[in-house]
């Protein structure tokens, strides 16, 4: 495996973590003047928005409320979206809600005042620039997108998912409220979680891995696992939650620099083709992807066991094998199925995800071990 010693980081210009933080937004919002604000959030959070929506207008602050994006947005609802605020050419961009919030609240700052269209920055550090300032506060815990370079989008022509990687994406303002994800329902909170303590999971045993980010990684495995299942049984267990949107945010810190590996990349054609959410597809291949790469490096997976909360066993290929069995417990205890047919999958469907799935090379390279055509079908069969 390859330690490389280069690290590239981009941090948000500030970042809050603590609970009730809406009071601090409004404060904070009002100091930079702004004319017009653009909302970008979900309509269960609309209510508790409400006070922070007044002392805006109190200031005569213009606020835009958009609440049209629930899951997973795609080029189109992007386009449409731009279509509404480039007009009302907005002063700050706020994002509230889950990942696709975030992600679609990144994208509307950076296309305002742009020349640049969209087609011309899907990928890897083509976006030249961003003109409006950005705020993103998440309630889900979760994607990390908040301190993340990336915004993923559903391409209506091929169906697939596709990246836009930019360190124009990181906000000037982030805050992280874990009152705010109380209100996620379970099997939600199951699926973001699970992505969460994939993205920990996957940097830490990444060909990239680097020791500054496994310090983030190895803590979010820590701390996912050890309250994952709390809080899918109690909501309202505000300290499992805390943990939680703590795990998530240190998985958000490890995307830009080291970023995923196989179970992200096998996870986009369930998306695409099967319409699954990105949490529950990275769920359903965690524990498959782990038990194919645990050879490549036992040491590592066995660190991975131990911060799962595994017993120390006789040699490192044994803890790591525990680790596995331990991920298929979390899984289960928060109730997501285990098995791709369970949720609508079909077998004759497997090569053509497997064929889709080698068009992730972006997240493949980083696997701790090589992942041909041949072996995303024996993944595939072995999660089926
Ligand atoms: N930018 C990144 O770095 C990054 C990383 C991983 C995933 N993603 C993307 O993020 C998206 C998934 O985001 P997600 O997993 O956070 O889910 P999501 O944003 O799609 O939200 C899932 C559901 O939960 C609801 N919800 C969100 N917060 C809630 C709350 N507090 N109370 C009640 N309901 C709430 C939403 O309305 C939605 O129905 C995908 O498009 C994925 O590709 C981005
Ligand atoms: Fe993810």
């Amino acid at each position: 495996m390859v330690h490389s010693q280069q690290l590239s980081i981009h941090f948000p210009g500030k970042l809050v973590f603590a609970n009730g933080v809406l009071p601090q937004l409004a404060t904070d919002i009002i100091a930079l003047h702004p004319t017009k604000i653009l909302l970008v959030t979900i309509e269960p959070l609309i209510e508790k928005l409400q006070v922070f929506i007044n002392q805006m207008h109190q200031e005569n602050i213009s606020v835009i409320i958009h609440t049209g994006i629930n899951q997973e947005p795609s080029f189109q609802d992007f386009i449409s979206l731009m279509e509404f605020v480039a007009p009302q050419n907005p002063d700050i961009i706020i994002g509230i809600g889950g990942g696709s919030v975030l992600d679609i609240a990144k994208l509307v700052a950076a296309q305002l005042g742009n020349e640049q269209q969209l087609k011309d920055y899907v990928g890897i550090g083509l976006l030249k620039g961003r003109a409006k300032k950005l705020v993103c506060i998440p309630t889900t815990a979760g994607t990390g997108s908040e301190v993340s370079p990336n915004a993923i989008l559903v391409d209506n022509y091929d169906n697939q998912k596709k990246g836009i990687i930019s360190p124009y994406l990181l906000p000037d303002m982030v805050y992280v409220d874990p009152t705010l994800t109380l209100s996620v329902p379970p099997a939600i909170t199951a699926a973001t979680g699970l992505d969460a303590l994939t993205h920990c999971l996957e940097a830490y045993t990444n060909k990239f891995a680097h020791p500054f980010i496994d310090m983030y990684a190895i803590e979010g495995i820590r701390l996912i696992a050890a309250n994952i299942v709390a809080a899918v049984k109690d909501g309202n267990n505000l300290e499992a939650r805390s943990n939680i949107a703590m795990g998530s945010l240190l998985g958000g810190f490890c995307l830009g620099p080291v970023n995923t590996a196989g179970v992200h990349a096998l996870s986009y054609p369930l998306g695409s083709m099967f319409h699954l959410s990105h949490g529950l597809s990275n769920a359903l291949l965690l524990p498959y992807v782990m038990q194919y790469n645990l050879q490549a490096d036992p040491q590592k997976y066995a660190q991975v066991a131990i911060a799962l909360g595994c017993e120390k066993g006789a040699t490192d290929l044994i803890t790591a094998v525990l680790g596995v069995e331990k991920v298929k417990e979390l899984i289960a205890n928060c109730g997501i199925p285990a098995r791709l047919h369970e949720l609508g999958v079909t077998k004759a469907s497997i090569p053509e995800m497997a064929a889709a799935a080698m068009k992730i090379q972006r997240l493949l390279k980083n696997n701790p071990r090589l992942i041909e055509e041949k072996d995303a079908i024996a993944i595939f069969e072995s999660a089926f």
